[in-house]
C-alpha cells in the first residue's frame, strides 16, 4: 500500500498546496478510498500538517475511508426521492445484490450507500453507480443497469 501511494504522489507537484484535492482525488481514483495510511504521506508530500488532510478529506463528501466494491451503488433517500419510490428501489438493490447499505459483498464485487440529496430532485429517484447518474429509476430497471456496469467492468 505504501509504495502504491508514494508512486500515485509522484503525478503531482510536491509542496503544493493547491494540489491536496487532486491529490486525495487521484488515491480514491486508484484505491478506491483514502487509506488511514496514505494521511501522513500526503501531508509530507504537500508539507502541510497531517490535520489539515483530515480536516479537507473529511469535510467533503466524495471522499471515502473505507474500502468499496468494484461496483459502488449510490440510492438517494433525500425528500424528493423518498417521495418518489426510492425505497422499493432500494429494497430492489438489496435483493440484487445482497447486501445492505454500508456493506460490500464478501466477494468484494459490490457495495451499496445511501445518500442525501445529490441534486437531481427534479428526476427522482436517482441513483449513481461508479460515478454515472440513472435518472427516475424503477425497480424493476435495477437488473439492466447492474448489469450495463458489470459490462463495462468485465465483472
Ligand atoms: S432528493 Fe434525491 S436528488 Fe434530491
Amino acid at each position: 500500500m505504501k509504495e502504491e501511494i508514494s508512486t500515485i504522489l509522484k503525478h503531482y507537484p510536491q509542496g503544493k498546496r493547491d494540489a491536496l484535492i487532486p491529490v486525495l482525488q487521484g488515491i480514491q481514483e486508484q484505491l478506491g478510498f483514502i487509506p488511514e495510511e496514505a494521511i501522513a504521506p500526503v501531508a509530507d508530500y504537500i508539507g502541510i500538517p497531517t490535520s489539515k488532510v483530515y480536516g479537507v478529506a473529511t469535510f467533503y463528501d466524495q471522499f471515502r475511508f473505507t474500502r468499496c466494491g468494484r461496483i459502488h451503488v449510490r440510492i438517494c433517500q433525500g425528500t424528493a426521492c423518498h417521495v418518489m419510490g426510492a425505497s422499493s428501489v432500494l429494497k430492489a438493490l438489496e435483493k440484487e445484490l445482497r447486501i445492505a447499505p454500508g456493506e460490500v459483498s464478501k466477494d468484494g464485487r459490490y457495495s451499496l450507500e445511501i445518500a442525501g440529496c445529490i441534486g437531481a430532485c427534479s428526476l427522482a429517484p436517482v441513483i449513481e453507480v461508479n460515478g454515472t447518474f440513472y435518472p427516475l429509476v424503477k425497480k424493476d430497471d435495477i437488473k439492466e443497469i447492474l448489469q450495463k456496469e458489470k459490462n463495462k467492468l468485465n465483472v
